[in-house]
């Protein structure tokens, strides 16, 4: 079957493993539209749900076993879209094969394992991202260049990632009707019983990596948390190595729209952020204020498919060796650490805890 979509002469051979909720709004799709890339491939265990992604998108080949589809010589890269309980295994079983990976955030649930990934990854000549999507964002690579360019030393990183009591109307009303099988294969027990470690797995992972993305390293956090009637509310100072002091709210959900930003202060400029929820698609609104220049800016890009825009990105560096801007393992498990040391010093009252220190999971 034809799309009107324009293809290059040379695409990326992709297999998606996960036909479960992210890949259905965002991967298969991203894959079809982007423009080096061809959904060759498409992978899930839950038999009815594979038949009926087969039906919607076309895929030219269909595995119900992984190990299958990593055998086939046409697959070029693997996206992950399954549990983060499984990324670390998924990915490793997808380095052992030769295929260059892409996975959904977190990397994984442990930094050993993690770690584990990466001794592994650093004997092979593979295309290793972690689907951070934001750092695909036009706002945000404006914003991140201002800062490697004219903002000056940075002293404070303010960032809010707010979640919004009314998201799931709003994802219902953008997204595509998503369906889902008895015969999915989950994590054992139940992921979401303990909310505090499945939100920073879920959410703090994006603040993080957005904090990281912008400043560098973070060494150190002291967090504390509040939970009221299923608010759920993170304050959490960081250190950064560049010498900046940081404070990163994470709260869900806040009772209103979508809640996404940042304010950052340099010794030549501030910038100001406003983001939105990630499901509209909608580049983040930035404004720049330079002193030396007097001069303000902003940058405007109706482009705000993340997900497209990551897919295309991760394809060009296999390709064509260009720079990668998506989060690589070093960035996967540094933000891994910072998420455990944040619910590390909320259990002991809001201690300082050095994030290089940290090992184990959630
Ligand atoms: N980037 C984002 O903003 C964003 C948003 C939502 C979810 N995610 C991430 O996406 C990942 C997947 O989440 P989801 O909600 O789509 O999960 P899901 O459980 O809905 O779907 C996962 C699918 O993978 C299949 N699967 C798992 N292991 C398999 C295996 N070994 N072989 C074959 N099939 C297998 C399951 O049967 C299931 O259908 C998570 O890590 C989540 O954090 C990212």
């Amino acid at each position: 079957m034809n799309t009107n979509v324009k293809k290059d002469e040379r695409t990326l051979k992709v297999g998606i493993l996960g036909c479960g909720t992210i890949c259905q709004a965002a991967h298969f799709e991203a894959a079809q539209k982007a423009k080096n890339v061809e959904l060759y491939a498409i992978c899930d265990i839950a038999k009815d749900l594979l038949d009926r992604m087969e039906e919607l998108y076309h895929p030219q080949k269909v595995y119900s076993d992984y190990k299958e589809m990593l055998k086939d010589p046409m697959v070029d890269a693997i996206i992950i879209g399954v549990a983060d309980q499984f990324h670390a295994m998924c990915a490793k079983q997808a380095i052992l094969a030769g295929k260059h990976v892409l996975v959904e955030k977190p990397l994984g649930v442990s930094v050993e394992e993690c770690e584990e990934l990466q001794a592994l990854l650093a004997k092979e000549n593979l295309i290793f991202q972690v689907g951070n999507m934001k750092r695909f964002d036009a706002g945000l690579q404006f914003a991140n260049r201002f800062i490697k360019e004219e903002i000056g030393d940075v002293t404070t990183f303010k960032a809010w990632y707010c979640d919004s009591s009314q998201r799931y109307k709003v994802c219902d009303n953008v997204m595509p009707v998503l369906y889902s099988s008895v015969t999915m294969k989950k994590p054992k027990g139940d992921p979401k019983e303990n909310k505090e470690v499945y939100y920073l797995l879920g959410h703090a992972s994006h603040l993080f990596d957005t904090a990281r993305y912008m400043m560098g390293e973070i060494v150190s956090v002291e967090a504390k948390h509040v939970q009221k009637d299923g608010l759920y509310s993170w304050l959490i100072a960081c250190e950064f190595a560049n010498g900046a002091i940081g404070n990163l709210d994470l709260t869900i959900a806040a009772r209103k729209d979508w809640h996404e930003g940042m304010q950052i202060y340099g010794t030549n400029g501030t910038i100001e952020v406003k983001t939105y929820n990630p499901w509209i698609f909608r580049t983040s609104d930035v404004i720049c204020w330079n002193d030396t220049k007097k001069l303000t800016t902003s940058p405007y890009d109706e482009d705000g498919h993340f997900f497209r825009r990551q897919l295309e990105g991760f394809s060009d560096t296999i390709l064509n060796g260009s720079k990668q801007l998506g989060a690589t393992i070093e960035d996967g498990i540094a933000t891994l650490k910072a998420l455990i040391a944040t619910h590390q010093s909320v259990q002991a009252n809001g201690k300082r805890i050095v994030i290089k220190e940290v090992g184990g999971n959630l």
